[in-house]
């Protein structure tokens, strides 16, 4: 099987996993308007190997893993590389889950989850607690690689109480995994403060050291594609990841900043709110969808008006209507 991260073109210019975020709908929508060596590797939401191991659980779980007819063929079309990420605690079910997501036959590469910081996960010993037990972590991501052809890669923290880069870093690289994606805040800084990009450096240090082959993504506050090769020039890292940054700009994946009109705005909004409501039906909350809003409402006068209109509307019929009665209304 391709290790992807070896063969693709550098550099790797990569969208976050985001939970309740970056599903097909929404990697579609931002795929659909990014140059093809501007983004070129998205991943899955955080899936639960817990829930990809149970019987019963397994169907709603298996959920953050759908990929549209319509995405796979842009993936394809483009050459970018779809990533599902799992987590959890217990080596037995990430070899389980590795498994049935390589026999899905839609996936370039399974990344390991060691890095979300929330209590309810890294109080069962998975994610960044994982920074905590390496004796663990380096199970983990031996099960996985064993149990699957695709490439292995992990996603982490510089730490967890405390900076904890090099040595950490270290115990990851022991196990060989084709790629390490280093968020520049320990699990204590939450999301707060600026990413410390020195300390993702000292990362790609580590990892020449070794003398490993694996590829370092610096992950943290980055929020065009300017930023992100400055990043990549100033820190040496292979390639960048950018979360939040896409939700100032969906825009931001193309080489050359874009101007975008009003029309164009309403123009993705409507193929979002479409799409979400053509996979997802009632099966997931509206709200969840609501909260995209605020990206395509604004640069522009009355978006404060609109915003709150759209905030008000109920369900994805309202949320139409209100785009035609927009379109109408609005000169644009
Ligand atoms: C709403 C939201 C959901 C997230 N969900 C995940 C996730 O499922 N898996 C993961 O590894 N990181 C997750 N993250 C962390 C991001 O992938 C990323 O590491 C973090 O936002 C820092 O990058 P940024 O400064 O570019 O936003 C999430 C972040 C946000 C804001």
């Amino acid at each position: 099987m391709d290790n992807f991260w070896q063969t693709i073109k550098k550099p790797i210019i990569a969208l976050a996993p985001m939970e309740d975020v970056t599903d097909t709908v929404f990697r579609e929508v931002v795929l659909s308007v990014s140059e093809v060596d501007a983004l070129n590797v998205v991943f899955t939401e955080f899936t639960s190997t817990d829930g990809l191991c149970h019987e019963k659980g397994r169907a709603k779980v298996i959920e953050r893993l759908l990929v549209n007819a319509s995405e796979m063929e842009l993936l394809k079309s483009r050459g970018t590389k779809l990533v599902a990420q799992i987590w959890g605690s217990d080596p037995e079910k990430f070899r389980l889950s590795a498994s049935l997501i390589s026999e899905m036959q839609i996936f370039d590469g399974i990344d390991i989850n060691m890095g979300c910081p929330v209590k309810k996960v890294v109080k069962n010993r998975s994610c960044a607690n994982l920074i905590n037990f390496p004796e663990q972590a380096k199970e983990i991501i031996y099960a996985t690689a064993e149990s699957t052809p695709l490439p292995v890669s992990v996603k982490t923290r510089i730490g967890f109480s405390r900076i904890n880069t090099e040595e950490w870093i270290g115990h990851l690289l022991e196990t060989a995994p084709k790629a390490i994606t280093v968020h520049g805040r320990t699990r204590k800084m939450m999301s707060n403060g600026p990413a410390l990009w020195d300390e993702i450096g000292k990362a790609v240090i580590v990892r020449n050291q070794t003398g490993s082959s694996a590829v370092i993504i610096g992950n943290g506050d980055v929020c065009s594609y300017t930023e992100a090769l400055e990043r990549i020039q100033q820190f040496d890292v292979d390639g960048v990841m950018v979360g939040t940054g896409v939700f100032k700009n969906p825009w931001m994946f193309n080489k050359y900043p874009v101007e975008i009109d009003i029309a164009q705005r309403i123009s993705l909004m409507r193929k979002h709110i479409t799409l979400y409501r053509n996979t997802w039906g009632n099966g997931k909350d509206y709200n969840v969808l609501k909260r995209f809003f605020k990206i395509y409402l604004n640069g522009f006068n009355g978006a404060a008006h609109w915003r709150d209109r759209f905030m008000r509307a109920n369900g994805f019929d309202e949320a139409l209507a209100l785009l035609d009665e927009f379109e109408n209304n609005a000169a644009i």
